[in-house]
């Protein structure tokens, strides 16, 4: 709900849980209020301390002199008398970087405004209303439209910016925030995600300091490194109480988080676009539109924060939210084969997968161009017929006589030099002129700010996809960018090629999605390089990591859950040793990490054992039992495998009538500790069944009390589940 006071010129949003408050000062400032826990719409302007400092510049507001630097600010700018990052800097006609916004008007809106080909929450399950906000710097020549949407349920705020020129020639913009707004006290911890390939979103905890805390991407996507989400906690926060505010952003590509606190210890917290590999040239009359931030406060600890965007996401994330999509129990031929296998060796992985009840064979990288290893063939997608002589029929047929569902990976963002679409296109690449491009797994990065290529891959996967009956795509991209620059645009206008390359893929996706509504889209890039809102709008799951071995995964799986929701964190069985770590694991093991999220294969079931199959049976039954759990219900985290031996983590249904929890050992230790666990978000009231403990209790002695777990004996890694049936 949005409210506006015209005694106080103060906008209140609200949430079920929390509320934002803004003000428009006496000198048309935008000041921050407030963002915290749910409160009445009173006058807050008795709360700012804005004054005049020594050693800084002073306006003039409401009769008083004023330092701007004092000023808790919505969406500031640099150059006049603010010296802290700016959301902002538009460089105008006359050269200077010296901006300053004004109120101008506002509205509130019914709905919410969606952009055009943009990843964005929808509003289809719920009313919304959404502030308006226009600001205007009348030197420069630009407005800065600032659009707020409060979801109440999720307790999540959708925010973004639109840069409109209002000049008469062109402008030029370096840095344009998403989200900016700053809060009076700057004494929190920052979490962030970090990583590299295989290691992807391990959780990092840090106080703020003086001066500037940022995480970022430049690597033309998301990354592995560090993912487009921070929260800033109290110090005593823990995962099921304190206050936190979390920012995540609703984009794939170069991004930049910051915190910024003062020397009066406020802080300043920015979301968006990353001004290191960004700018943007505005010719007259033109908008500029920022991806959309999504804000969320609790006092419900971590858990808390992660429950409401796993809620914004599932209730209103395009494809997230889309309940007819049925997340595939899949096998990929990856691990099982990597690029050697022809269509005899692969009709018989498919009839060995028959009869284990997995819904979706994929065939991965190797199948087109003439790839046989990773130096050739990306941009070809037309079939390999040394490898598959009758085209993919074979096999599809071969899946369809066991009742399973075929499945593809294509690359579309890449290309081989050698390959048919690099000889007849060399400049389709991303590259700067009189440089040699730099090669990355032997491959370079098609230019998809180029709508031509776009239509060229479209056409290509168009034609893949309309010839076979395909019901999966996984889409993967495989390095990051180098040599930012494209052929297609003029020289001022190349740092515009990164934003305009996200934005070409996403068009990409939202075609084949249209001409292809039954297929299921999973995305990938090296594993999870590119685990984001952005790629989640159009794709439900996304391969977490390539690193499937299961006590890697504790990690992987409990940091990506601060963000993404269960169902989007894609978990493969895989082959033991494990092919990444070398790590042997028992198949219940392997299983019991990945239940609870979106289940999948990756190894040869040609090699198994009769009983690992009757384990993959049973697996696959216990995950069609917790499917509705893994979709809608609310995780857990209940012990970090961070800070501890263990990793635990809990579902529980909307209705509170099923549960689900898994417990790891990280370590086996002699005469092993008894391990109590307390569980979380049961109905106090209700009995719950555990079979596997066979007892009956209720859920206020299951919180209260808890369960106590024994380690089960003499393995490495051992871990267990629990059900919990409400009676
Ligand atoms: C990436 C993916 C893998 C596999 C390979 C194929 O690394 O993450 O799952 O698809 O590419 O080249």
């Amino acid at each position: 709900m949005i409210t506006f006071s015209e005694t106080t010129r103060t906008f209140y949003l609200d949430t079920s849980n929390s509320s934002y408050v803004i003000r428009i000062l006496e000198n048309g400032a935008i000041a921050h209020s407030y963002y915290g826990a749910r409160i009445p719409h009173e006058d807050l302007s008795y709360y700012n301390m804005f004054r005049p400092i020594v050693f800084s510049a002073v306006h003039e507001i409401g009769g008083q002199q004023i330092s701007p630097e004092t000023i808790m600010q919505e969406y500031p700018t640099f150059g006049r008398g603010d010296y802290r990052i700016p959301a902002v800097t538009v460089q105008g006609k006359d050269g200077s970087n010296v901006n300053e916004l004004h109120y101008a008007w506002h509205r509130i809106l019914e709905g919410k405004p969606l952009m055009d080909a943009m990843p964005q929450l929808d509003v289809d399950t719920e009313s919304v209303q959404t502030l308006e906000l226009v600001l205007r710097d009348a030197v420069t020549g630009f407005e800065a439209v600032l659009y707020y949407t409060p979801f109440e349920e999720s307790d999540v705020i959708a925010r973004r910016t639109v840069l409109r020129s209002i000049a008469q020639e062109p402008i030029m913009v370096r840095n344009a925030c998403s989200a900016s707004f700053d809060l009076e006290t700057g004494d929190f911890d920052m979490i962030t995600l970090r990583g590299s390939w295989g290691r992807e979103r391990y959780v990092e905890r840090y106080p703020l300091h003086q001066g500037v805390s940022a995480i970022d991407s430049r690597r033309g996507a998301s990354s592995h490194e560090l993912n487009p989400f921070a929260a800033l906690v109290d110090k005593d926060t823990n995962e099921h109480m304190g206050q936190a505010y979390g920012l995540s952003l609703v984009y794939s590509g170069d991004f930049k988080i910051t915190a910024e606190v003062d020397p009066f210890a406020s802080v300043r917290v920015q979301i968006g676009l990353n001004p290191e590999t960004f700018s943007w040239k505005l010719e007259p009359g033109e908008i500029l539109e920022t991806p959309e931030a999504l804000l969320t406060y609790t006092q419900a600890g971590l858990n808390g924060m992660s429950q409401n965007f796993h809620r914004a996401c599932r209730n209103h994330l395009g494809k997230c939210a889309d309940r007819s999509l049925k997340h595939p129990v899949l096998i990929n031929s990856w691990e099982a084969m990597y690029f050697d296998f022809d269509d005899q060796k692969m009709i018989q992985f498919v009839k060995d997968c028959a009869g284990l009840g997995i819904d979706t064979v994929v065939m991965d990288d190797g199948w087109f161009g003439h790839r046989d290893d990773d130096h050739s063939s990306l941009g070809d997608w037309f079939i390999y017929d040394r490898k598959l002589p009758t085209g993919l029929t074979g096999i599809i047929n071969a899946c369809h006589e066991n009742g399973i569902n075929f499945g593809i990976w294509f690359e579309p963002e890449m290309i081989s030099r050698d390959s048919k679409l690099y000889a007849a296109h060399p400049d389709w690449c991303i590259h700067v002129p009189e440089r040699e491009g730099v090669e990355s797994r032997c491959q370079r990065i098609l230019d998809m700010s180029r709508p031509e290529v776009v239509d060229c891959i479209y056409e290509q996967m168009a034609k893949i996809l309309e010839t076979y009956d395909i019901s999966y795509v996984k889409w993967d991209m495989n390095r990051h960018m180098t040599d930012n620059g494209s052929a297609a645009l003029p020289v001022d206008r190349q740092s515009e090629m990164g934003y305009r390359y996200i934005r070409g893929v996403y068009s990409l996706i939202a075609r084949l999605e249209k001409r292809f509504p039954h297929v299921f889209f999973e995305g990938c890039s090296g594993g999870g390089g590119r685990f984001d809102f952005g790629i989640l709008y159009y794709m439900p799951q996304i391969w977490t990591s390539d690193d499937s071995d299961a006590v890697e995964r504790l990690k992987i799986q409990y940091g990506t859950s601060f963000v993404y929701p269960p169902s989007a964190i894609v978990a493969h069985v895989s082959a033991c040793p494990n092919h990444q770590s070398g790590r042997t694991t028992s198949i219940d093991t392997r299983a019991n990490v990945a239940q609870g999220f979106s289940l999948g294969y990756e190894f040869d079931v040609g090699k198994l054992s009769q009983q690992e199959r009757d384990a993959i049976k049973a697996q696959i039954q216990k995950h069609r039992e917790l499917e509705n759990l893994v979709n809608l219900g609310d995780f857990y985290r209940l012990r970090s495998p961070f800070t501890s031996d263990y990793c635990a983590w809990q579902l529980v249904s909307q209705d509170r009538m099923q549960s689900f929890v898994m417990f790891a050992w990280k370590t086996s230790y002699v005469q092993p500790a008894p391990q109590y666990l307390k569980l979380r978000g049961l109905d106090p009231e209700k009995q719950y069944r555990i079979p596997q403990l066979n007892i009956v209790r209720s859920g206020a002695v299951l919180m209260n009390v808890g369960v106590a777990l024994q380690e089960p004996g003499m393995t490495d890694y051992p871990s267990l589940t629990l059900d919990l049936i409400a009676q």
